[in-house]
Order: C-alpha cells, then sequence, then structure tokens
C-alpha cells in the first residue's frame, strides 16, 4: 500500500485513535479509585469542619476512623438501621428512590423539599467511651437553590456545637454570607430546642439584641438576604421537628447514646 493512499491514511488514523482511546480510558480507570479517595476525603471535611474538633495537620480520614461512628436513621421510627451502610448511603439519590423516600405533608414542609429519605445518616463523634457531639445533615430551599449542611449538636442535644453549609448556589456577598465565617461562628453555644424540647432556634431579620432572654435562640439575620436566611431558619426547624431527626433526638434523650 502506498504511503499516501487512502487506506493507509484510515489505518494510521485508526490506530492513532485506538491508541489515544486506550491511553484515556487507562487513565480514568487508574484514576477511578483516586477520585474515589477524594470525594470520601471532601465528606470527611464537611462533616468534621462543623465540629470545630479537627485541628490543622489531622488527616480527617484519621479522625474519622478514630472518633466517628456513622449511624443511619429511620425517621419515622427513630431507630437505627442496618439497611444500608451510612458511609456509602447516598442521602440525595434516596430521595429521588420511590422506595427509599417519602413525600412530606404539605404543612410540615418548612424546608420546601416536598419529599425526603426515610433514612438519614448522622455521625456521632466520640471521645474516649463517650459521644462528645452528634452531627445531622440538614438541608432546604434557600432563595435559589438546596442549601446543603451539616448541624453539629452537643452531647446534651440541645446546645449547638456548630453549623454550615458545603453546597449552595445563592448569590455572593448576598445569600452567599451564609458560608461567612463571622456569621458562622455566633451558632456554636446557641440553643436549639427550649426546656420542653420545643425547637426554638430562629434567624431574626435584623440583630439579636444580646439583653433579650430569646438570645439564646436567636443567631442574626443578613442584610440583602433575608430570603435566604428565613431557609436556612426554617431548613433548621424541619430537620429538628418531628418530620425531621425529631422523634430520634427525643429517643436519644430518653434512651441515651446506646439506645
Ligand atoms: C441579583 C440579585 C441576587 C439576589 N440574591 C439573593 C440571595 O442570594 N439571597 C437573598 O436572600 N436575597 C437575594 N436577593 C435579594 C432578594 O431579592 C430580596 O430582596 C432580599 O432577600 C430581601 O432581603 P432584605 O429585606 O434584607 O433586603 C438578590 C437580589 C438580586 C437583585
Amino acid at each position: 500500500m502506498a504511503n499516501d493512499s487512502v487506506g493507509r491514511t484510515f489505518l494510521v488514523a485508526f490506530l492513532v485513535c485506538f491508541v489515544c482511546s486506550l491511553l484515556v480510558s487507562g487513565t480514568a480507570a487508574g484514576l477511578r479509585a483516586k477520585k474515589e479517595r477524594d470525594a470520601l476525603s471532601i465528606h470527611y471535611r464537611n462533616v468534621l469542619r462543623v465540629t470545630g474538633l479537627l485541628t490543622p495537620g489531622t488527616d480527617p480520614a484519621d479522625f474519622w476512623r478514630e472518633r466517628v461512628e456513622a449511624r443511619l436513621v429511620e425517621l419515622d421510627t427513630a431507630q437505627y438501621s442496618e439497611d444500608f451502610d451510612p458511609n456509602t448511603f447516598d442521602p440525595q439519590r434516596a430521595a429521588g428512590d420511590s422506595a427509599l423516600a417519602r413525600a412530606i405533608p404539605s404543612q410540615a414542609d418548612l424546608a420546601g423539599l416536598r419529599s425526603r429519605p426515610r433514612l438519614l445518616p448522622v455521625y456521632l463523634i466520640r471521645e474516649g467511651d463517650e459521644v462528645r457531639q452528634l452531627v445531622l445533615p440538614v438541608y432546604g430551599k434557600g432563595l435559589w437553590s438546596t442549601l446543603h449542611g451539616y448541624l453539629a449538636l452537643e452531647a446534651d442535644l440541645v446546645t449547638v456545637a456548630g453549623f454550615g453549609f458545603y453546597d449552595h448556589a445563592e448569590t455572593p456577598g448576598l445569600g452567599g454570607e451564609i458560608d461567612n465565617p463571622r456569621w458562622l461562628a455566633q451558632w456554636p453555644g446557641k440553643q436549639a430546642f427550649d426546656e420542653q424540647g420545643q425547637v426554638r432556634i430562629e434567624v431574626l431579620r435584623g440583630q439579636v439584641d444580646a439583653a433579650d432572654p430569646q438570645a439564646r435562640f436567636q443567631v442574626d439575620g443578613l442584610s440583602g438576604a433575608t430570603m435566604t436566611a428565613r431557609g436556612v431558619g426554617n431548613l433548621l426547624r424541619y430537620w429538628l421537628g418531628a418530620d425531621g431527626f425529631g422523634p430520634y433526638l427525643e429517643r436519644l434523650r430518653r434512651e441515651g447514646f446506646h439506645g
């Protein structure tokens, strides 16, 4: 076959494509394990960030192995479920799976979600034999997007240990101020529930008056972002309430962490 023949040209093009496709698919397969490790590391960091316990220089995977116990909670029964691995259970996929999700009655749907998974992972942060914090996944509608975050409660299951979002698409400088460390710094120490067990945590429209006895339940609003701030308050009220983690938290208060 002559060097400049049509057949030779196609043969060379085919061989180049074939070799390139082998290189690309080989690289993708080789990187898959690293991608999964990276995704897990991001997940660990997102959960641990709200605890405030991850010191600089500590590998989140080491902290996770030593101090985190992930459990799946069946929200309606308040019991733990062994049906899936809590470390790999994907709540967002479950929310779209009719077998694993259930509709939220409209009068209870404070977070604007319409449906939610029957099961959700929770993270018990241990210190020796004690549980020091409980981290709950929380999410709900802001103004433009669904806000995804974690809320850490101290072992009394009332006091906020930390709070923050790891995914949303609110406007930077407006709703995006929910990521502002100064705003987030107000949350630790706030009381999520009153003595009667009612969910009381709220984001105000203005500033908290420190002299007000209610201040222990309140966080400053975000000026120019009232809608996003309202979404934050609503999603917390939903997830801490009767349709969310409320029954599970009540059970833990009654029975302790090992009930
Ligand atoms: C381009 C644009 C982006 C906005 N983004 C947000 C936002 O991310 N979150 C929010 O609550 N309000 C946002 N707003 C403002 C809302 O429309 C609304 O005015 C605001 O929530 C009211 O808050 P305020 O009463 O504190 O001013 C945006 C407005 C504009 C024009």
